[in-house]
Formats: C-alpha cells, structure tokens, sequence
C-alpha cells in the first residue's frame, strides 16, 4: 500500500509557516503582501482555482484582490491593466489566470508580466533561470511538486523521473527542475511519445500532468514508484453535489498497490500550487521592500 503525499496537509503546514513570518512583518509596521488574480470570463475552474488562491491570501493574511473582465475584453485592455499592474508599487504579484480567451494572445500577455512580479513562474526571464543557483521566481506547480517531494524526503538525485506532458507551464519546467537542481535523469513524454507505457515502467518517480483521466493504469508503472498526479479534469458525476467529480491523469485504484508513494486528486498536486504562490509571493515582496 503506497503512502499518501498529503498536499493538502503540506501547504497548509507551509502557509502556517508563511503566517508567522507576516505576522513578525505586520507587527513590525510594514504592510502586508498583496495579491492580486486576474480572471477573464466564465470558466468554472478557472474561478474555483481563482477563488482558492485568494482564499489562502487570507489564510496567511496577504492582502489579495480579484480583478474581473468579461471574456470580451481586448488584448489591449487586458495588455494595459497588465502595464497598470507592473508599475503599482502596491501590488508585489500577480497573476493571470490561464486560459484566456482565444482572441487575447496568452504569449503577449505572458511576455508583458514584470518578472519580479511574476509569482507563477511564467515569464521567459523567470524559466530561463530555473536551472539556475540564483534562480528567481518558479513556476508553481513544479515547484510545489518538487516541494512535495522534499517534504517526504523523496530524493530525486540519481533517480530516473519521466515526466508525462510537455506544458509551458508544467511539464516542460518539471523535467528541468527535475534534472537540473534535482540531478536526475529525466524522460519527457508527450502526445505523439509512442510506447508510452515502455517509459513509465522505467520510472521511479513518474510526473503526470496531461488532462486525460485513466490514462495511466497499474499495468503501465512498476513496483515502488512514487507517482505524482498533477491532472485534475472535471467529469460529471451525478452523486456528486456539484454535478463533477475532479479526475486525476492516473487511474488509482489499479496504481496505488503497486505504488510506494501517490498524490491523491484532489488533495494531492493542487493546493502545492497554490502554497507555491504564496511562497513565491513572499520572495516578490521580499525583494520589493528589500527586506532581505
Ligand atoms: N491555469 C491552470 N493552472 C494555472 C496556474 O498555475 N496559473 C495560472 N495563471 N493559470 C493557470
């Protein structure tokens, strides 16, 4: 039976820890860190992920701050506020939240972020230090695997990782924090990958992040993997009260036994990436006030 990677529990130890720190910033006279999401349209995700960022604002007692568009606002508008958000010295980060209507350029808006202000990782300035010792600002998710693991005292060193998916926003920058600072030896899999089951079954830590529920089964991975699931699709399911069930990339019920180490969905990948934020948000502030 393999054992649970609680991401859950984890980010909320981590948010205890950020907490504490504002705490000692707030009683020393300084303002708090701020921030702030920027959503466009209706997407029912992207709000429930949106709402979960600003809820653990809270938590740790950020300021934080949701600014809504229509899906039918311009790129140029979009482009302007992003402009207003990287010169209010009020605000230490922000992010977009993706996807963004197909009319606004997600490239465009990505390339305008301030990188200091980028506390999702996303701006080339920010991945193109990921492998380095001075890096800046991380992309969340891989980061809050990489968290993860740590906080398990899972060493990647040495280890072959496969990671599944080629995302600019998580499987692309997981093989490089996973080779890179990690020191292991990484596969990158993707759509047009074939065989794809002859390389999970030569992982030892094996990183799903594709968006297609089931698509690895217990037959596909060998015994004593440490599987980390970073999908999360909603699929109807009418015994639930919101009418969807959240479905990871990695069938469990067939993975799990051969597993030493799984994240459920949810509860597992999810809340690592929003801890990342408001670690990530920390360091923007930091450097902002220059309090380190
Ligand atoms: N959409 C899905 N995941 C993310 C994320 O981590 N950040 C942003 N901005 N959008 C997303």
């Amino acid at each position: 039976m393999a054992i649970i990677l609680d991401g859950r529990k984890v980010a909320r130890d981590i948010e205890s820890e950020i907490a504490e720190e504002v705490k000692k910033i707030t009683d020393k006279g300084n303002r708090p860190p701020h921030l702030v999401a920027v959503l466009v349209g209706e997407d029912g995700a992207s709000k429930t992920y949106v709402s979960g960022k600003m809820k653990a604002c809270d938590v740790v007692g950020y300021k934080s701050s949701l600014i809504r568009y229509d899906e039918t606002i311009t790129e140029e508008e979009l482009l302007n506020k992003v402009d207003d958000l990287n010169e209010d010295k009020g605000v230490d980060g922000y992010i977009v939240q993706l996807p963004l209507p197909e009319h606004i350029s997600v490239e465009k808006v990505i390339d305008r972020i301030y990188p200091s202000k980028d506390v999702d990782g996303f701006t080339p300035a920010n991945f193109g230090k990921i492998d380095q010792e001075h890096h800046s600002l991380l992309p969340a998710t891989p980061m809050g695997v990489i968290e993860l693991l740590n906080r398990y005292d899972i060493e990647t060193k040495g280890k072959h990782c496969v990671v599944v998916g080629k995302s600019h926003i998580v499987g692309m920058p997981m093989g490089i924090l996973l080779a890179g600072p990690g020191d292991a030896t990484v596969t990158i899999c993707h759509i047009h990958t074939q065989n794809l089951e002859e390389h999970t079954r030569k992982a030892d830590i094996l990183v799903v992040a594709v968006g297609k529920p089931g698509l690895i089964i217990g037959d596909m991975v060998k015994e004593g993997v440490v599987v980390v699931d970073v999908g999360t699709t909603r699929v109807p399911d009418a015994t639930k009260k919101k009418g969807f069930a959240l479905k990871g990339d990695v069938e469990f019920a067939t993975v799990e036994p051969k597993a030493s180490y799984i994240t459920p969905v949810p509860g597992g990948v999810g809340p690592m990436t929003i801890a990342s934020l408001i670690m990530n948000t920390m360091i923007a502030y930091k450097k902002a006030m220059v309090l380190e």
